[in-house]
């Protein structure tokens, strides 16, 4: 068989290839993704294992939830920690979202120095790295927000911004049902709100709840109720702000899994929405509004593409994608019904079976839908944007080393 690099379009079920010679070498790959040159590369030719996105699922993802938010008349601050990569925020912001939430200060830095604006730091400043940090990035674009949920942050906080002649903005974040951050009632975010506006250096631009029990619920019925309750909790916080006079202009929350529930709810102003755009299979589990046994809402985008290195043992063959590329025994196999991942080490993984529509053979791909993004995409440098099974771009992963780790 003759194997042409330019036309073959390979996929999973493509012939193994055992021994053949790469079509691009390392270096070609390298030269080819400096120069954003990518025709004639395939998913053959990489380097496996490696985060591969696919490229229609995701820009479905991305139009959806701004469709949805434009038409519920809600904005969309679309949260970055699952995929930590600019080309995928600059994307979101093109299509509709106000800005991007991030979790932690170097997740706004990097989002920033990629010239996104309207970022929003969903933890609070603790500690002298990060308060400086955090002051500093308000210092160069007055649109950065930050959460607080204690009278210390909230008083060094205007200290640091003083120091730096410059004036914060802050949401008061309250805890609608997480139990890790805010303040624990609408008094007590009064309170904080009550003392930032008598502060000279931070401006108090709202509210924010967030609750993870809500976005993960099995059952779009619980979801609702837990989310209504959430959100009632941040409602109320808004109305004692506002009866004292307190200007609450941002209410933020809410996630993937609530977005067609929050969205609906009279006072909310903006929408948290992250996992959307990627989509891992966990949050398939939870099930959706109109489809009770899966959240097929959005599909799942990326992958791990990664080979069949050794198949020795009937029902199981060993695959180069093992711990550092992978974070639960969950994964599930694309497109492949029967097969089943498994840990094997480090480096090894293996594919296991009872009964495969088609057995893997030595050399094969296989693509695997990770159990939990954020923990999965942050193994990877990069992604390849693939269209089938044709390379079109390459996204970076940012802050994967060096000091903007953090
Ligand atoms: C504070 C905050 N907001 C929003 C989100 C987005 O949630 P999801 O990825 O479920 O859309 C998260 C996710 O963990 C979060 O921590």
């Amino acid at each position: 068989m003759i194997f042409s690099r330019r036309t073959m379009f390979w996929t999973a079920a493509a012939p193994a290839l055992v021994g053949k010679t790469a079509s691009y070498t390392q270096q070609e790959i390298e030269k080819k993704i400096v120069q954003r040159d990518f025709r004639g590369l395939t998913k053959q030719d990489l380097p496996t294992p490696v985060l591969v996105l696919d490229q229609e699922v995701f820009e479905s993802n991305v139009r959806r939830m701004a469709v949805h938010c434009k038409s519920a008349g809600i904005a969309l601050r679309a949260h970055v920690k699952v995929h930590r990569s600019a080309d995928i925020g600059k994307r979101q912001v093109a299509a509709g979202a106000i800005g991007l939430c991030c979790a932690t200060i170097s997740e706004a830095e990097w989002m920033s120095a990629n010239g996104i604006r309207g970022l929003l730091w969903t933890t609070q400043p603790v500690g002298p790295n990060k308060t400086s940090r955090a002051v500093a990035l308000a210092k160069r674009d007055p649109s950065f927000l930050c959460a607080v949920d204690d009278a210390s942050v909230v008083d060094n906080l205007d200290e640091a911004a003083r120091a730096a002649g410059t004036r914060a903005s802050v949401v008061v974040d309250l805890d609608v049902g997480i139990g890790r951050q805010g303040v624990l009632s609408a008094q007590e975010a009064l309170e904080l709100a009550q003392r930032i506006t008598k502060l000279r250096n931070l401006r108090l631009a709202g509210l924010m709840g967030y609750s993870g029990a809500a976005s993960h619920a099995i059952g779009w019925e619980t979801r609702k109720k837990i989310s209504e309750e959430a959100v009632g909790k941040l409602l109320e916080a808004a109305g004692l702000c506002r009866k004292s006079g307190i200007e609450i202009k941002i209410v933020t929350g809410g996630s993937t899994g609530s977005y067609n529930i929050d969205s609906g709810i009279e006072g909310m102003t903006e929408l948290q929405a992250g996992s959307y755009a990627l989509m891992d299979a966990r949050y398939r589990t939870v099930g959706g509004k109109t489809n009770s046994a899966v959240f097929d809402d959005f599909g799942c985008a990326p992958t791990v593409l990664t080979r069949v290195i050794s198949k020795k043992h009937p029902n199981k063959a060993a695959i180069d994608a093992g711990n550092k590329a992978l974070t639960r025994e969950t994964d599930v196999v694309k497109d492949w019904p029967g097969l089943e991942p498994r840990p094997a080490g480090a480096e090894y993984g293996s594919l296991v079976w009872k009964n495969a529509d088609r057995e893997p053979k030595l050399g094969d791909l296989a693509e695997l839908i990770m159990t939990n993004l954020d923990m999965s995409v942050n193994m990877f440098d990069r992604m390849f944007v693939c269209r089938n099974d044709r390379v079109a771009d390459v996204y970076s992963v940012l802050g994967r080393r060096g000091p903007a780790q953090r």
